[in-house]
Formats: structure tokens, sequence, C-alpha cells
């Protein structure tokens, strides 16, 4: 390990069991130096293991549902009495869609629920940055994340209206980033991850086909959990000062390819 975040303090949401990308991220924030609080609805906190976790980076776990302005100021309030002062980094690893949980085509989905998806998947995001701002929070060149997925410019049929939402997040990224940046230095990036393993990932219809279909076309293959986190610190990390309002792939290559001799192969006529 490097001490990368040595000396800094943040928020870490979403992680919910240790496939959770949030998860590994925990872990590597508090194996590279950091401390920070864990977040997540107050539901995922009586489902899953978060509790565990919290006891192995030797922090608190607050509750916290990502829709709702007073749960985020809460949070704020009581995550920089815990930790003695403002926030170096946040981490905003929240997504879900009802339509997509309960298999609705998209030619039939349910416009309360895509309402819903957009909101916890990626306004969320806007309530998380707006309350941080209100309440004067951040240092100075803070560092705030968001995981987002290549079907905000490419369509993936099965991500139904998550694309949306998406594409939404990594907007909000974008005009935030300006706005904080300019008064604050603070920087605002999503990182568009390879498919993952997960809670959220594999509850999106075809997933395991998906997954390898991505990892052959990548010449890198797909990125892990683990190599999320390992970039994500990266991004939290005084490294990447000047690198703000982007979407970075992190996604083997994928996002570059047309096609590749793997998926050529399958597709070849051996006659
Ligand atoms: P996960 O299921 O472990 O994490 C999703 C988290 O969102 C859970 O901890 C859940 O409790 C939380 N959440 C849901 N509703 C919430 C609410 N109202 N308030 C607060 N938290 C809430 O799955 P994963 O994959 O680690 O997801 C994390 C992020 O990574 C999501 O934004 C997801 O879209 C994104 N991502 C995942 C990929 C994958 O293939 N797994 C690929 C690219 C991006």
């Amino acid at each position: 390990m490097y001490n990368l975040l040595k000396g800094k303090v943040g928020i870490i949401s979403g992680a919910l069991d240790k496939n959770s990308i949030a998860w590994k991220i925990a872990e590597t924030a508090h194996a590279e130096g950091a401390k920070f609080v864990l977040t997540n609805a107050p539901v995922a906190l009586r489902m899953g293991t978060i509790q565990e976790l919290a006891e192995k980076c030797n922090t608190i776990v607050i509750p916290a549902d990502a829709t709702s302005i007073a749960d985020w100021e809460n949070l704020y309030e009581k995550a920089t009495e815990h930790l003695g002062g403002k926030l170096d980094f946040a981490l905003h690893s929240i997504g879900m869609s009802p339509n997509v949980r309960k298999k609705k085509d998209y030619g039939d989905l349910n416009h309360a629920w895509t309402l819903k998806a957009i909101d916890i998947s990626a306004l969320s995001f806007h309530k998380m940055l707006q309350v941080a701002e209100k309440m004067d929070v951040l240092n100075d060149e803070a560092s705030i994340v968001a995981l987002s997925y290549i079907a905000a410019q490419r369509t993936f049929p099965d991500y139904n209206d998550m694309a949306h939402a998406k594409a939404v997040l990594e907007s909000i990224a974008r005009s935030y980033g300006y706005r904080l940046g300019t008064s604050k230095k603070v920087r605002i990036n999503t990182v568009s991850q390879s498919p993952t393993a997960t809670t959220a990932g594999t509850g999106v219809g075809g997933f395991d086909a998906f997954m390898n279909y991505a990892d052959k076309m990548s010449p890198l293959g797909n990125a892990s959990a683990q190599e999320c986190a390992d970039f994500v610190i990266s991004l939290f990390s005084d490294f990447t000062k000047k690198v703000t309002m982007q979407n970075l792939f992190h996604d083997g290559g994928f996002s570059s390819m047309g096609v590749s001799e793997d998926v050529m192969d399958m597709f070849r006529d051996e006659k």
C-alpha cells in the first residue's frame, strides 16, 4: 500500500455486501490511510452485512436514504462530527431501478418507477452535492466520484431505464463540477465501470452472457470491483487534482472497441 489517502476524511455510500464495488473501495481507502464513515439506506442496513465492514474499517455506519434531503443533512452533521472536520472525498455508489428489478419491458415501463429510479440513482447525486454545498462540509480540493455505466452513451437493451438515470448522473457531475470547481477547486467525476457481479449488476437481465461478451470485447478484459476501487482511490488522491467533470471509462478498453477477434471468431463462416 502507498498511503495515498493519509490524513484524508470522507464518506462512502453503497456498500451492501462484500461483492459491492463500494465495499472494495472502503477496504482500499482504509488500507491507504483514509478515515471515513459508511452510509446506506436504512433497509440495506437490515439486509446487508455493512456492520462487518464498519468493524474492519474501524468506523461507524450512518443510515441515510439518498433521496431524502433531511437524511443527507443528518449524515453530514454526524459525519463531520465523527470525523472531526470537513470532508476530502465522497463516493456515490447508489443505483436501483424498480423496472429493472421487476423485469418490466422497456415498451411497458411503469413511469412512476422510472421517476423513482432516476431519483435514487441520479438526483440523489445532486442532493448529495447540493446539501454538501449549503452546509459547507467540503474542504477545498475535495474529490467526489460517482459510479456510472456505458449505457448512458450506447444502447444495451436489458439496462432499461437505468440508461436514462446514468445519463442524468453524468450530466450532474459536469454541472456541479463546474460550480464547485470554480468556488472551491472541488473535482467531480463519474467512473464508468465494466459489468461487475454485484447485487445491482446481476439484477440486470442476461447479466452473465453480457459480462462474458464485454470481457471478450475488451483488450484488457473486464475491470474487477477491486480494480475499480484502486482507480477510485487514485481519483481521491492528490495525484489527480486537475481531473474534473469527466466520465472516465474504467472498462479494459471496451468503450473504444468496434469488434474484437474473439467476438469475430464466433461469427466466422468456417466452410
Ligand atoms: P450494490 O447492489 O452492491 O450497490 C448498490 C447500492 O445502492 C446498495 O448498497 C444499495 O443499498 C444502495 N441503495 C439503493 N437505494 C438506495 C437509497 N435509496 N439510498 C441509499 N442507498 C441506496 O451494487 P454495485 O454494483 O456495487 O453498485 C454500485 C454502483 O455501481 C451503482 O451506481 C451501479 O449502478 C454502479 N455500476 C455497477 C456496475 C455493475 O455491473 N455492477 C457497472 C457499472 C456501474
